[in-house]
């Protein structure tokens, strides 16, 4: 039985988070490098995340994303790589959520043992302000890492840029020209108030459409297509044939929770089944314990069922979760 939750969405994707350490500190996701909040003890070994990967995707999952922090401070990730992409044809989409720090020395062995996907966060062409947002002077090695997702045949490569009022909206024009020139998927996220330093403000947002405009005056966009089923991108083609895309996640202004088919792991086990959830579900005390698979599988179709409805981020209530995206997995 596929997972459904009781709002009748069908969960396909899962993300895992594999550590919520980061060599980086992203302004809108880290800044000050909070202690990791798990010990050692708590994080997922990559046997724990291999079995319960098989679970899920027995379950239906069809798409599975590891993410962080960043993922690749973590030993032999290309040999966790290799475990779920056993999962394959049932599980058929397996992708990398990385900064590109490290990613040049593991490309090929993460295309060998199986990696279909890879997203690299670049949020300034700038090297100054590439240093201000991330607060590590690394623009060329990230520049390399996208190269090297292109040359190993990770296609199409996707880069993520969190764009923020103030600190890289007057790049905008400049990604899109990026992804021109390399025949990029290149998606502006919107600013969503996930940050550790709790410095996110509706100012700072810069809206999908306004990204979208500020496109549009220099490239035209031609939409792919009119509905985006579970993705949670916009995606345009130029309107003149030139390579690249450009997609626009814009959950702040356009929520998407209604087509929503996703749910996360965390580093140290927990189920998250919304970004902004305020609970999360101890999966690591149920395998640690000794649970059976029937067990292990009742436990998933449980949380699933507590899949909240949407995000409440434009709610006069809203509260922030106490975790960043470096521990919930981006
Ligand atoms: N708002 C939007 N996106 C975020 N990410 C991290 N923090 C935020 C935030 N506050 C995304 C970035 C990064 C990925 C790992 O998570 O796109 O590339
Ligand atoms: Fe690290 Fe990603 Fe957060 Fe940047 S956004 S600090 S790369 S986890």
């Amino acid at each position: 039985m596929p997972l459904l939750d009781s709002y009748n969405r069908r969960i396909r994707d899962l993300r895992i988070s594999l550590t919520d350490r980061c060599n980086f500190r992203c302004f809108y996701c880290l800044p000050n490098g909070e202690p990791p909040l798990a010990r050692k003890e708590t994080i997922l070994t990559f046997e724990e995340i291999a079995y319960l990967s098989e679970i899920f995707v027995s379950l239906g999952i069809e798409k599975i994303r590891l993410t962080g922090g960043e993922p690749l401070i973590r030993k032999d990730v290309p040999k966790l790589v290799a475990e779920i992409a056993k999962l394959k044809p049932a599980m058929n989409d397996l992708a990398l959520t990385t900064n590109g720090f490290d990613f040049p020395r593991h490309a090929e062995a993460l295309k060998l043992a199986g990696l279909d996907r890879v997203t690299i966060s670049l949020d300034s062409l700038k090297r100054e302000n590439f240093l201000d947002i991330t607060g590590v002077d690394a623009l060329e090695k990230v520049l390399t890492a996208v190269g090297s997702a292109k040359e190993h045949g990770f296609e199409p490569v996707k880069i993520n840029a969190v764009i923020v009022r103030g600190r890289n909206d007057n790049e905008i024009v400049d990604f899109a020209r990026f992804a021109r020139d390399h025949a990029l998927s290149f998606r502006f996220i919107e600013f969503m108030p996930l940050d550790s330093g709790h410095e996110w403000s509706r100012e700072m947002v810069v809206s999908g459409r306004e990204i979208r405009d500020t496109i549009e005056k220099v490239f035209p966009l031609k939409l792919k297509e009119t509905s985006r089923g579970s993705e949670t991108a916009w995606k345009y083609a130029f309107a003149d044939g030139a390579p690249g895309e450009i997609g626009i996640i814009a959950p702040v202004t356009e929520m998407f929770c209604g087509q929503c088919s996703r749910i996360r792991l965390t580093a140290d086990g927990q189920i998250r089944t919304c970004l902004f959830s305020t609970t999360e579900h101890n999966l690591r005390d149920i395998v640690r314990g000794g649970a059976t698979r029937t067990d292990i599988v009742g436990f998933i179709e449980n949380a699933v069922l507590k899949k909240e409805p949407r995000h409440y981020i434009n709610d006069a209530e809203f509260v922030m979760p106490s975790r960043s995206m470096s521990f919930i997995g981006g």
